[in-house]
């Protein structure tokens, strides 16, 4: 970290600083930051994926006119007068002759909902395209649906890069639609949105608090309950009343210990409740050898119908702007939780 009076000195001197001659005003290199002159080439790749790229996939042919096809995301722009682009591939990538000698090739910038296309692509010597519905430009290279972007490349030079060849291609074309880009960033996927949204967060005075998953389940419980606890309320039940009746949509039975589990309300509790939502048609209740059994009634079904539209229009709302897949993954993270605690 840079030290407070440096800091104050170079602001004290902002003003001037164009004005001075090269050099005057520089600051030594903090010495408690440690550099790193000796790295292994995992240390080089872990440093590099902290470069937020695009994901692309470059398709091609081989010699026997059969189509290759990789995940790519070293593809930059290079030059505008003429049209270049480039790319680099391993050598060790069974593509990678193909590509090396290729005339044509196709870029595809890939959208955020296409994470499975990137990783069959990732997927060394399978068979790509199989079962992909699968077009060829006006050069006789297999393209891809879905794409944000795609260029039509004619190749213009490759350069030796040390293992990788750099690939350089000529824009002969290209198409575009709207939508949002799928990145690549960490050795993670994520989304412009996704970042967007995690910038939201910064914006806060944060706390060790907000690091921290039990806070921001409960906040975002909350927050999201708000509305949805009123709604409860106006059917003229309470939350547990709700959680009940919701565990049993689709007339569904279960056991007393399931339901304590499911509702999370205690077994006393659930106890009397069960008891009064029985006699008022709700659900049916039995108890037999201590065992107790609930199952779910049309009427107790009708009560709270309306509850799960309205439940998943402000989950749509609550997740206004989230990349296509976000809702699944943070269900799968959730249910984790559930499991493993
Ligand atoms: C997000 C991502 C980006 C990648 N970028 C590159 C790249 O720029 N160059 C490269 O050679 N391999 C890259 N790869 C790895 C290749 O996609 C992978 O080695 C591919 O399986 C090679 O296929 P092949 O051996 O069948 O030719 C990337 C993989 C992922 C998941």
């Amino acid at each position: 970290m840079t030290n407070g009076p440096v800091t104050q000195r170079i602001t004290d001197r902002r003003p001037g600083l164009m004005a001075r001659p090269f050099g005057e005003g520089r600051t030594m290199l903090d010495k408690s930051v440690a550099t790193t002159k000796s790295f292994s080439s995992r240390d080089l790749r872990d440093a590099l994926s902290s470069f937020a790229t695009g994901v692309t996939i470059v398709t091609g042919v081989d010699g026997k006119g059969d189509p290759v096809g990789m995940t790519v995301s070293s593809f930059n722009s290079v030059s505008m007068e003429p049209p270049l682009v480039l790319w680099s591939v391993t050598k060790t990538a069974l593509s990678a002759p193909a590509f090396k000698d290729a005339k044509n090739f196709a870029v595809h910038v890939l959208a955020s909902d296409q994470m499975d296309l990137s990783n069959r692509f990732a997927k060394s010597g399978q068979d790509k395209f199989e079962g992909l519905n699968i077009q060829f430009n006006d050069s006789g290279i297999p393209v891809l649906d879905g794409a944000l972007t795609r260029f039509d490349c004619r190749m213009w030079a490759t350069y030796e890069g040390g293992d990788h060849w750099i690939i350089v291609g000529e824009v002969e074309s290209m198409v575009s639609q709207s939508g949002e880009g799928l990145v690549f960033c960490g050795g993670s996927y994520a989304t412009a949105s996704s970042i967007r949204g995690a910038a939201m967060t910064t914006d806060e005075d944060n706390g060790p608090i907000e690091s921290l998953l039990i806070y921001n389940l409960a906040r975002a419980h909350t927050q999201m309950g708000a509305n949805f606890h009123e709604a409860v309320a106006e059917a003229g039940l309470s939350v547990p009343q709700w959680r009940i009746l919701a565990s049993l949509f689709g007339m569904k039975t279960r056991t007393l210990a399931d339901m304590v589990r499911r509702t999370f309300v205690s077994p006393r509790k659930l106890h009397n409740l069960l008891q009064d939502m029985h006699a008022e048609g709700l659900l049916t209740f039995t108890e037999a050898d201590g065992r107790g059994s609930v199952s779910g009634t049309l009427a107790g079904q009708k009560r709270v119908e309306h509850l799960f539209e309205l439940g998943k229009k402000q989950e749509e709302e609550a997740l206004a702007g989230a990349a296509s897949g976000e809702l699944e993954q943070l269900l799968v993270v959730l249910k984790r939780i559930i499991a493993q605690t």
